[in-house]
């Protein structure tokens, strides 16, 4: 029989019952669930809204209710339609009519919100460790290999040289601002909706800065209406998790790239590749690949959720129980890339005889050789085209700017000399950069310093 079987005539229809009931994915919250009815008991029972001694039996029979799930004794029913409903029913089944006084001045608006928002409360911190993981991954990498030279990109036309460090800490600084989204967000979500009731609290004494505390919350939601229809918190949650796959996305794309035999920059390690099953000499990605793949999932979500909130009129509306599915699976795509992806990367052998040579092959160093200029007293534009002229020479020719005869560089401005090679060497181009975020050694030591700095201070609980 339905809870609300007092205002109906009819049975609800099998198709109904299977179309409306969410337990098939809401059981996942069945530890926030107990736990939000066991802070608003203790509170019902302290502010003598229900005897304190019912409200002791309720906290004990959730706690049994809790024990039996976790031992795999429950069988969660359909016809209770989600976890809220199948475990104030278990309780009352188990310890009588006292059961029936837990959803006293609580409606499943408040508690649905509630149980969501200590769920992605809880994972938040996992997906935060997971990259920091990642970030400890890349400083490993970037410390092996501050002197590795490779090609720059615009375009995807080889620009500047730079090194495998420097590029390594543009993804960590990426990653650093996923976990400060990632804090900023669970800062933001951290109010209880619990006592807003269906929409506008109740008449009851209760008190919801006591739940909040007991729930971990830092304070209680501020508006009633606004705690039982706000899905912000998921949305914006799904947005951090869509651009730190992003960061995730675009790495893979590029150690695809190294790792093609056109680059040749990276090999995977056996165990972080696959095989083909017709070609026998392929090495595949597939996890990087995969990564790659997976990030159109994690932004399926982000627009599953921001579609089905973008005309709810307030408060709760039964739209609403889509807002967990997009979540759960965003949370599992997550935390299963970023230790595969973080392991892959580990294992990966850099070859930097290739960077260096990819980087040595065009005309990198072109900059540099309009700076030689410049630094001789030259403006930038003036030099800039002398470069251009001598660029288009060593095509015609098939000669590259460090093997260029003096007599060619002359032949186009007297200013070049001898020391012109010196300038040119691609030793002298990286860390002739010094300035602060560049490749040069000594500001990639600082850009990983300060990374390292950040990995520390929450592994100390320091933020
Ligand atoms: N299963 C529902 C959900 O996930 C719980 C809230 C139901 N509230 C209601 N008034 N029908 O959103």
């Amino acid at each position: 029989m339905k809870l609300w079987a007092g205002r109906f005539q009819k049975e609800t229809d099998t198709l109904v019952n299977d179309f409306n009931s969410s337990i098939s994915f809401d059981a996942r919250m069945y530890q926030e669930d107990i736990a939000g009815s066991m802070a608003h008991a203790a509170m019902l029972g302290r502010q003598g809204i229900i005897e304190a001694h019912e409200a002791e039996k309720i906290i004990d029979g959730l706690k049994a209710i809790l024990a039996d799930i976790e031992a795999d004794n429950v069988e969660f029913s359909l016809e209770n339609e989600d976890i809220h409903m199948n475990i104030e029913t278990m309780l009352t089944q188990r310890i009588g009519e006292t059961g029936k006084r837990l959803h006293t001045a609580r409606s499943r608006n408040d508690q649905v919100a509630v149980d969501f928002r200590l769920f992605v409360k809880k994972e938040i911190p996992v997906i935060i460790g997971m990259v920091l993981e990642l970030e400890k991954v890349l400083i490993k990498k970037a410390k092996a290999n501050l002197e590795t030279v490779m090609p720059g990109y615009t375009h995807l036309q080889r620009a500047q040289p730079t090194t495998f460090a420097h590029y390594m800490m543009a993804y960590a600084n990426m990653f650093k601002r996923d976990v400060t989204r990632l804090e900023d967000c669970l800062e933001r979500m951290d109010e209880c909706p619990l006592g807003a009731g269906a929409l506008a609290t109740s008449t009851y004494p209760v008190d919801r800065f006591q739940t909040a505390a007991a729930l971990g919350f830092a304070r209680p939601t501020a508006n009633s209406m606004d705690s039982v229809s706000d899905r912000d918190f998921a949305v914006e949650f799904l947005a951090a998790c869509s651009i730190l796959m992003m960061h995730l996305s675009r790495f893979s794309e590029e150690i695809i790239l190294w790792c093609s035999w056109e680059f040749k920059y990276v090999e995977l390690d056996d165990a972080y590749s696959t095989g083909s099953s017709i070609m026998p000499q392929k090495k595949n990605p597939d996890v990087a690949e995969l990564v790659r793949g997976k990030t159109g999932r994690v932004y399926g979500s982000l627009m599953t959720l921001l579609t089905v909130m973008k005309a709810l009129p307030l408060a709760y509306n039964k739209d609403m129980q889509e807002d967990k599915e997009c979540v759960f699976d965003a949370i599992d795509t997550v935390e299963m890339c970023l230790p595969v992806f973080a392991a892959m990367l580990d294992t990966l052998a850099v070859q930097a005889k290739n960077m260096r040579s990819a980087a040595a092959g065009g005309f990198i160093n072109a900059t540099d050789c309009a700076d030689y200029l410049v630094k001789k007293g030259m403006p930038f534009r003036e030099a800039y085209m002398i470069v251009g002229r001598l660029v288009n020479m060593c095509i015609k020719t098939g000669e590259t700017l460090d093997t260029l005869p003096l007599k060619d560089f002359r032949s186009v401005s007297n200013v070049f000399d001898a020391d012109v090679y010196r300038a040119l060497e691609l030793k002298t181009c990286v860390n002739g950069r010094k300035v602060y975020g560049g490749p040069a050694k000594e500001a990639v030591e600082a850009q990983i310093a300060a990374i390292e700095e950040f990995v520390e201070a929450r592994s100390h609980g320091q933020t």
